[in-house]
């Protein structure tokens, strides 16, 4: 496995891809843990199903433009030794960690392409964490551009982020194709995220209320009472948003909805002192969802 680090380094690995298709890519900020290691296991084997020599790539890159907290970014973990020994590990055959300036040429403030409408649905990321999927977008944009992947596996975790970027690629890179992987799980259920390690004991213990508020969700027979079911069980958190949406769109839907496979998504937010938790699942849950046996 490669680890790219400098402008040169990477010229040459674009050189060796030239015009062939590039590979399938992980794009990540770092810190990976079990969640981000099954999601590269994922693109080595779409990789070698699609016969792609440049197999899966992993790009490690903690993106300015998407942190809307000063404190937040500069607290994020920068920990590229031991990320580089899961990438190798997990069967990535390179590993991008590129600078700034490698990424951002023109500076942090040149416009990248036009935000895709998914961003933007009311009462969702765009609300609390405003120019948050602008900054996404343009990194999502120069990451694609710097490694002309085939395809590209990102996290169901952060759901809104995967259906943005099944609509830039749409939009903007028409050759890629955007694959979802699923949510790995604690054993309480609690998403794997980098920022379960800023929780305290007791934050990480009210955390388990999340997976569970999607497990209520499932059995209620309306989005209205699918939403009331949620806030009843997050009692106690700061819950930024629990919702039923369109799965796709995002859109908000009618609380008199019922239960329709693969159509609509439950998505929850909330902070737990500094940090915000992300979830969401099918609603209802699948049969063999792993939320079932909570
Ligand atoms: O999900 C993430 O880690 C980031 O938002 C991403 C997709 C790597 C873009 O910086």
């Amino acid at each position: 496995m490669r680890l790219i680090q400098s402008a040169q380094e990477l010229r040459d690995y674009q050189a060796e891809i030239g015009t062939h298709p590039g590979g399938v890519l992980v794009p990540t900020m770092g810190a990976l843990h079990t969640g981000h290691e099954a999601l590269i296991h994922q693109a080595a084997h779409e990789a070698s199903a699609r016969d792609l020599a440049a197999g899966c790539v992993v790009t490690v890159f903690v993106n300015p433009t998407q942190f809307d907290e000063a404190h937040d970014f500069e607290r994020y973990p920068r920990v590229l030794e031991d990320d580089a020994a899961k990438c190798r590990a997990a069967g990535a055959r390179a590993v991008i960690a590129p600078t700034v300036d490698m990424v951002y040429p023109q500076g942090l403030d040149a416009p990248g392409p036009p935000v895709p409408d998914v961003a933007h649905d009311k009462g969702l990321e765009d609300e609390y964490r405003p120019g948050h999927f602008v900054g996404v977008t343009k990194v999502l944009d120069r990451l694609f551009d710097l490694t002309k992947p085939a395809a590209a596996v990102f996290g169901e975790k952060d759901w809104q982020q995967l259906q943005l970027a099944r609509a830039l690629a749409k939009q903007t890179h028409s050759g890629i194709e955007i694959i979802g992987g699923p949510t790995v799980r604690d054993t309480d259920g609690l998403a794997l995220s980098s920022r379960n390690r800023f929780l305290s004991k007791a934050e990480r213990t009210a955390a388990r209320s999340i997976p569970r508020a999607l497990l209520a969700a499932s059995s209620a027979a309306t989005a209205g009472e699918a939403e009331a079911a949620m806030r009843d069980t997050l009692s106690g958190l700061d819950i930024e948003y629990a919702t039923i949406r369109d799965a796709r769109t995002l859109h908000r839907i009618d609380p008199a909805s019922t239960p329709a496979d693969g159509q609509w998504r439950a998505v929850i937010t909330c902070r737990l002192g500094q940090t915000r938790l992300l979830d969401n699942a099918p609603w209802p849950l699948p049969a063999d969802s792993p939320l079932r046996g909570l």
